[in-house]
């Protein structure tokens, strides 16, 4: 599909502080009506500017855990619809070029993914781009992690839940505690510190390892990042389950001296750090303690939609467009119309429950 966009009058729509677009199909003669300056792109009606990109790359992954997707898997959107390795670097480059200067790769489990190698090289050598990072489930990772930092990949975040063998297998229904415990190790010998380590608090799962995480920092420099159990659909969330943000810090407060980082102002983990302590532990607070208000995310499918919320159900195909034959410069007009959409802040915990999104394997954290 081929969009002509034209500028509404500022009474049309509810942007502030820039012009408000409205897409509109057309056929292949394109008109565009206005410039693109790289703020107007990313920049939302909210002041907010999205520099950071999240690609999902696949969405299968080789864990199967219970708070991500149901134990039989998805259906899983067939291969020739899921973005192929030009478009995600071409989607990538179009990014970069509009100031994007951070892109992750992710999934489903994105070391999953064939060409994850050649896809890292090239986003990599992207000029403007400062940070690459990938998030993984790490059990792929010994195998790849040289390739991957030749690559150009400069950030890790590893997801571990637990460092209990059983445990492991009880939440992932797969076994792998050791790998991904080599994985850590690895990573931190290879340079990639402080390792973002992304473990999920589930009340009755795993809230009684929140010292045990801790403790791992004294003498590792791991970021730990405790998240709230978040809803989507198919994981069968439940209020009961979401171990909130003040709880966890209670219960760690209680046997460490915690102490707050100043964190930036898109930063989504509220970071402390304990005294002598080589690592840090910090809080993804999406569900009790949004932070909408510093959002600089955006995230692409595997199967290539944009969505600007990771909890907002509006999404535009950027395959269908790219696939229609659409030029770089319709792409942004998209993009551009897409980000202006985006609203202030998530819909809250509890409609969160029970509104439709995608499974959280097919958007890619
Ligand atoms: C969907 S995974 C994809 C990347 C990779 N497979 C991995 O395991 O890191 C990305 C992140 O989302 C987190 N996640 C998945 N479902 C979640 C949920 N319901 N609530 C909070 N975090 C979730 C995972 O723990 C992981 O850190």
């Amino acid at each position: 599909m081929i969009y002509e966009l034209k500028l509404l009058s500022e009474s049309d729509g509810p942007r502030a502080g820039r012009s408000p677009v409205r897409a509109v199909p057309a056929g292949f003669g394109l008109s565009y009506s206005r410039d693109h300056s790289k703020a107007q792109v990313l920049a939302d009606g909210f002041g907010r500017l999205h520099t950071y990109l999240r690609i999902s790359l696949v969405e299968h992954c080789n864990l199967r855990c219970r708070y991500c997707m149901p134990e039989e898997g998805l259906d899983w959107t067939p291969a020739p619809r899921l973005l192929t390795q030009e478009e995600i670097i071409r989607l990538a480059r179009l990014f970069v070029q509009q100031g994007v200067s951070k892109v992750r790769l992710t999934g489903g489990e994105p070391l999953l993914r064939e060409g994850i190698v050649e896809i890292a090289a090239a986003v990599g050598r992207l000029p403007g781009l400062r940070t690459l990072a990938i998030t993984t489930n790490g059990l792929l990772l010994p195998k790849k992690l040289s390739r991957l930092k030749a690559a150009g990949v400069n950030l890790l975040n590893i997801s571990l839940d637990t460092l209990r063998p059983d445990r492991f297998e009880a939440i992932t229904r797969r076994r792998g505690l050791p790998l991904v415990l080599r994985a850590v190790t690895q990573a931190l010998d290879a340079g990639y510190t402080p390792l973002k380590v992304n473990c999920v608090v589930m009340r009755g799962v795993n809230e009684d390892e929140l010292a045990d995480f801790a403790q791992w920092t004294q003498d590792l420099p791991i970021a730990v990042r405790f998240i709230e159990f978040m809803p989507f659909d198919g994981n069968q969330w439940d209020e009961s389950r979401l171990y909130p943000y003040q709880e966890m810090l209670d219960a760690l407060s209680r046997q460490f001296a915690l102490e707050r980082v100043a964190d930036g102002p898109s930063e989504t983990a509220k970071t402390y750090r304990i005294p002598g302590f080589k690592g840090t532990v910090g809080f993804i607070t999406s569900m009790t303690e949004n932070f909408c208000e510093g959002c600089n995310r955006l995230r692409i499918t595997a199967d290539g939609s944009l969505k600007v919320c990771l909890f907002g159900r509006a999404e535009v195909s950027l395959r269908d467009a790219m696939r229609g034959g659409a030029s770089d410069a319709a792409l942004l007009e998209i993009i551009s119309t897409a980000i202006g959409r985006k609203r202030a802040r998530h819909a809250g915990m509890q409609n969160l429950a029970t509104q439709v999104n995608r499974p959280m394997i097919t958007i890619g954290g």
